[in-house]
């Protein structure tokens, strides 16, 4: 049913989306030309790519209960490596955009809430070595395997911690000043993505970017999507399909694009 819905709705974004030309904001204009559609091949990507490759050969069995709405593929508790790589990390077009707009916006604070393997982590952490990175994964043997990659790469901005996000995230929020940036990749539930971003939208300001993953995987999430949307807070946001951007800039008509990507 799920992929169902999924087919639907990319059949509508297919119709609704447009490229740049269709765009008259300046902001999202460049946006599109600078970050979105930027085809320019960032030596990073090869590196992270070979990463991928590696944990996509690797038949290593994981144990792992789901704390989120679980994976369209797979039911099972007890899964590769392989399957982890090639189903629950962003497919190299959408991490690799994740890394543009970090590298764009160089935000300080970054929170990304489901690490998995950790390779959207590591564009983000390449993508601006100033930046603090906080990611919280549930599964600590997946997370132990996020670690090791990210010795690896060599990477040392990055924070990780182990736990429910519905426990982990206030934890977070309290402690944290400002979230400049958010990946919202885990638990695609209409009611822990709404309660996720409204604790994040407490600490953000007028720059900050939150970016959601999957906002067609099911009605439920597409519900989640439009009540983001129509938040007062929000200005400005960007359909991809497979990834949703939001923006909070004041001086920004709250305008919602959908971009064919
Ligand atoms: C889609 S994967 C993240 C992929 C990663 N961001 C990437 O692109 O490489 C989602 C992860 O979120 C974790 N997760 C889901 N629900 C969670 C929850 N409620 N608390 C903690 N972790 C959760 C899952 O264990 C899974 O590893």
């Amino acid at each position: 049913m799920k992929k169902l819905f999924l087919v639907y709705s990319y059949f509508k974004y297919r119709l609704k989306s447009v490229n740049a030309h269709g765009v008259h904001s300046p902001f999202v204009f460049s946006l599109l030309n600078d970050v979105i559609y930027n085809t320019r091949k960032y030596y990073i990507y090869e590196e992270i790519e070979l990463l991928r490759k590696t944990l996509v050969y690797d038949d290593t069995l994981v144990i792992c209960t789901d704390l989120g709405a679980g994976s369209l593929n797979t039911k099972k508790q007890e899964r590769t490596i392989r399957h982890h790589a090639l189903h629950s990390a962003k497919s190299p077009k959408y991490a690799q955009l994740i890394f543009r707009l970090v590298n764009y916006f160089q935000p300080s604070h970054i929170l990304e809430l489901g690490t998995s393997l950790g390779i959207t982590t590591c564009y983000m952490a390449k993508a601006n070595s100033k930046s603090q990175i906080t990611t919280i994964e549930g599964c600590g043997e997946i997370a132990a395997i996020a670690t090791h990659n990210f010795e690896l790469m060599e990477i040392n901005n990055i924070k990780q911690l182990t736990g429910n996000f519905d426990t982990v995230l206030p934890l977070v929020i309290t402690e944290t000043e400002r979230l400049d940036f958010v990946f919202f990749d885990g638990n695609h539930r209409k009611e822990a993505t709404l309660n996720y971003f409204n604790q994040c939208l407490k600490i953000a300001d007028a720059n900050s970017i939150f970016v959601f993953d999957d906002v067609y995987w099911s009605a439920e999430m597409k519900e989640a999507w439009d009540e983001i949307k129509n938040n007062k807070q929000v200005t400005v946001t960007i359909d991809l399909f497979y990834l949703g951007i939001v923006f909070f800039r004041k001086e920004q008509v709250k305008q919602n694009f959908v971009i064919r990507f």
